[in-house]
């Protein structure tokens, strides 16, 4: 059975029903969202060969200060960073560290800002240098995704019309869509209700309703869709080694649609693609 209740008087916990936004709150996820995109746009002229992913990592955490917002990993569940990087076969959760970036590299960086209490999430991919087709067509695979997944969002429909957009359009392009991490609600909690699947049927999942809150963030594969988390306890790789990509937006539902909160000002949604 699914529950919505109003997020305003709603307990701080994921009590697994879904949070109804009003505009005070769609308010603060559109400043909190911005940050985090704005955060993304400045990475665009830093990443390129030679960059170690911890130098990526402390001009996030900077940025965050500088604008007085906190990055939500930080010792989120142990983990230490203010931001994911994954390269090439990294699905996702990769832990900054002190290897430089090499040429022909595709990087996913994900940040989440909370500003005054509300959690912005967003992620792209970053070409490092000259990036060969496959990398390419992956990275414009995903990222159509995920704009077709955001296409189908509006009251009414499920969740599951998210996840079977996606999943048509990834296979039809002869890649495949990781089962083992979702997008999720987002707003007063970093991961709350619902839990958006990237794969599925339309009639899968609860009912999409003015005033939700959520991510959605497709990672897709050029090989098999199997991933494994290695001993760091985070990052998640292909188990065939294969390329794969990600990139997420935090949306809200409105009346007739939703609206993507952490679009980039600067139209850098798709750094190094036209
Ligand atoms: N930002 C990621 C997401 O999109 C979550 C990262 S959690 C961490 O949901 F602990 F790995 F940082
Ligand atoms: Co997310
Ligand atoms: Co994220």
């Amino acid at each position: 059975m699914v529950n919505y209740v109003e997020a305003a008087t709603a307990p701080l916990k994921n009590t697994g029903a879904i949070r109804i936004y009003g505009p005070e709150a769609f308010d603060g996820m559109r400043k909190a969202c911005q940050l985090t995109a704005r955060c993304l746009d400045a990475l665009v002229p830093i990443i390129e060969p030679g960059v170690t992913t911890e130098a990526i990592d402390n001009f996030v955490f900077e940025f965050g200060m500088d604008h007085g917002a906190l990055p939500a990993t930080l010792n989120y569940r142990g983990y230490t960073k203010s931001s994911c990087t994954s390269i090439n076969h990294v699905v996702c959760h990769g832990i900054p560290n002190d290897k430089p970036l090499k040429d022909g590299d595709i990087v996913n960086v994900d940040v989440t800002f909370i500003l005054d209490g509300w959690h912005g999430d967003s992620s792209r991919m970053y070409p490092v240098g000259n990036v060969k087709r496959a990398g390419i067509r992956l990275m414009e695979v995903t990222h159509e995704c995920l704009m077709r997944g955001i296409e189908v969002v509006k009251p009414g429909v499920r969740t599951g019309a998210i996840g079977e957009a996606i999943q048509t359009y990834a296979e039809a392009q002869r890649c495949s869509v990781v089962r083992d991490f979702c997008g999720h609600g987002v707003g007063a909690l970093f991961h709350d209700a619902p839990n958006i699947l990237h794969y599925g049927r339309a009639s899968d999942g609860p009912e999409i309703r003015e005033g939700m809150i959520f991510t959605i963030e497709p990672m897709i594969n050029l090989g098999r869709p199997h991933v494994k988390v290695l001993s760091d306890g985070w990052t998640a790789v292909t188990r065939d080694r294969s390329l794969t990509a990600q990139y997420e937006h935090t949306v809200g539902v409105t009346a007739d649609g939703c609206e993507i909160f952490t679009l980039s000002p600067a139209g850098l949604d798709r750094p190094g693609l036209d």
